[in-house]
This record gives C-alpha cells, structure tokens and sequence, in this order.
C-alpha cells in the first residue's frame, strides 16, 4: 500500500494587539534593552489583554488556518492543541475552540509539553494521519504565558509573550512530514517549572503563587547540547542531508541558542526563521507564529524542506522534518 503523509495545507496565527516592548519593561523593572537585546534578541512582546484567553488566540489562529486551507471546520476529524495555559482546566482548550469553531464531534485534547507542546501535537497528529485514522486535522500551539510572569522578576519576565499558531494537516500521498520526533526528561523539573496546581496549592500571593520559576543559564546549557542532538537524529530519521535543508523554523526562546543550533547544521542565518525579536518566547505558540509569518511573508514555498524544533520545560524536546 502506498504510505500515506501528512502535509501542512494551510497556516494561520494570531497575536494579542497590546505590544510591550523593552523600554516598555525599563518602567517597572530593572533592566534594560540593551541587556534583553544583548542576551536574547528580544525587542518586544505581545501582552493578552485583561479577559483575552489561550482558547481566543487559538480560534483565531485556527480560523486563519482553516481559511488558508479551505477546509471548512465540520470536516475537521481531530483537533490537538499544545499549551500549557489553557483557559481553564478542564474542559480542554481544545474542546472551547472545537465548539466555538463548529467542529462539534471530532476529537479534540490538549497536549502539555511546555515549549515543546505545539511540536508534540503536530508529531501526534501526523501518527493519526499515517494510520488512516484522521484526513483533515487542525494542529494548535497556543498560549498566554504572560499570565503566569512575576513582572518584578527581570530573570524571568522580559522573556516571554503570549500567542498562538495553527496549521491544518490533511492525509496525501505526496511528503508531508518524513519524521517526527519527541523526547522528555523529568528528571530536569526543577530547572523550569511552575510548581503549583490541584494538589499543591495555591499560595496566598499574587497571582495565587502562579509564577515561572527558572535557572536560565543551566536551561540554556541543557538547551543548546539537546538540540544539537535532536537536530542530527531528526535528519538522520528522515534520511536527509543538513544541505538539503531550505529552512530552520527553530523555537523562539533566545537568538542565541537558535544560532547555536544553525551553527550546528551549518546554516547560514538567512536559512533560519527569527521572530523572537517581535514576539519573545511564546511557549507552545512560538513555531507554528514564526512558519505562519515565514509562510505570510513568501519566505517559505511550497516543496521546500522545514526543520522544525522545539525544547521546554519538562524538560522535553521535539522536531518535526517535512516538506511544506
Ligand atoms: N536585565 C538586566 N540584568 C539581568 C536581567 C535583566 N532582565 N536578568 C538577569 N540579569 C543579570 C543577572 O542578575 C546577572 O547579574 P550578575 O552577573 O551581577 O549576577 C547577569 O545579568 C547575568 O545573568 P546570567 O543568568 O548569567 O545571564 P545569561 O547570559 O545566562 O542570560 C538568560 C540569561 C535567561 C537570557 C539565558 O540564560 C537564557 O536565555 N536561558 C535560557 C532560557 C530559556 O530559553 N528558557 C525557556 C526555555 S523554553
């Protein structure tokens, strides 16, 4: 039988209005936009409104998708969404947009697997096209990551924003997605964690105890050696040379440590798609915003080949290798 791909048919993503940018954050904490240039590559951020959710970003994202695709929502058969903000927690995010979208019957879950979430979702929902089991699958990352920021914290809140990204999936018998790959490791938790929840308890503090906590040098250590395996297992699992590569679509945590991995694969800077700087780190949110803005901005074609990776808490990891 001839095997049957999952291939990305439309892109789409949404942003909050409401941009932070560095002299933004000069106001109320001790920084600066050098240091956060400097360090990570960040100029600004966008910032949920009061009221503005995970699941408004991902319909949003999702709608864009769907319309890029022209696939209508009622022939959507699974929905996988990554976050690890959802609105509330339970039902899924997932779910709210399946509703709200009028895809009412399919599949719908949420993936937690931190920064890696969108990634993980997009290798799950590949195995269900593979196997026959799905045709037409709306893949989200989405998140509001803003909402769990201590804003007095400079280690921590210059460096995430809120976000989301969708690409509809459907079953072909051209490429499409040639591998996936997701890792974890919990014995990193504490490295990067927000160790609060049903069974914790919530803290009588702001934001309830709600809070990103992170040892941002180890993480980028872990980060930078994990992805330069990740990135040769990934070529090697889809039989590609790192020169067969159009494009990196690497997660959006830090410049450095996205150069660090194009170094690895011996890509120039102009083969690498950098959204980090408008965006910051969105969590699940970062791939799918920066192919939707390579896809938007003519960047990306059509039969090029797109290394996708991501690293988060957990610690977990994951690519994606496809053509587009
Ligand atoms: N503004 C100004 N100074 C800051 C600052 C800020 N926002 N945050 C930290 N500093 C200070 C520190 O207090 C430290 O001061 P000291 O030398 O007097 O002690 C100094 O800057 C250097 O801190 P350090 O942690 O060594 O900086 P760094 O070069 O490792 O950069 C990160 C810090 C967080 C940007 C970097 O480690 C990183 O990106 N790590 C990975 C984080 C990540 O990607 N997380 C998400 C993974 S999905």
């Amino acid at each position: 039988m001839a095997p049957i791909y999952a291939r990305i048919t439309g892109t789409g993503s949404a942003l909050p209005e409401r941009v932070l940018t560095n002299a933004d954050l000069e106001q109320f904490v001790d920084t600066s936009d050098e240091w956060i240039q400097t360090r990570t590559g960040i100029r600004q951020r966008h910032v949920a409104v009061e009221g503005q959710t995970t699941g408004d970003l991902a319909f949003l994202a999702a709608q864009r998708a769907l319309e890029a695709a022209g696939v209508k929502a009622s022939e959507l058969d699974l929905i996988v969404l990554g976050t690890t903000t959802p609105d509330i927690i339970f039902p899924s995010t997932a779910c709210l947009v399946q509703h709200r979208l009028g895809a009412n019957g399919c599949a719908a879950f949420d993936v937690n697997a931190a920064c890696s979430g969108f990634v993980y979702a997009l290798g799950i929902a590949d195995k269900f096209i593979r196997s026959g089991q799905s045709k037409k699958v709306l893949v989200i990352g989405a998140e509001t990551l803003t909402r769990m920021v201590d804003w007095s914290e400079r280690e921590t809140c210059v460096l995430f924003g809120d976000g989301a990204g969708a690409v509809v999936l459907e079953a072909s018998s051209e490429p499409g997605i040639y591998a996936t790959c997701l890792h974890a490791d919990g014995g990193y938790k504490e490295l990067l964690w927000n160790p609060v929840g049903v069974s914790v308890g919530f803290k009588d503090e702001p934001n309830h105890g709600v809070r990103i906590n992170m040892s941002g040098r180890e993480v980028f250590k872990v980060a930078v050696k994990t992805l330069d395996s990740l990135v040769e297992e990934t070529l090697r699992a889809g039989g590609m040379e790192a020169s067969q590569l159009d494009w990196l679509i690497p997660h959006q945590a830090n410049l450095r440590i996205i150069e660090a991995t194009a170094k690895r694969l011996n890509m120039p800077m102009e083969q690498v798609i950098v959204t980090v700087d408008k965006h910051a780190n969105t969590s699940s949110g970062s791939v799918p915003l920066a192919l939707d803005y390579a896809v938007r901005s003519g960047k990306v074609q059509r039969g090029q080949n797109l290394l996708l990776e991501a690293f988060g808490g957990g610690f977990t990891w994951a690519s994606a290798l496809l053509r587009f």
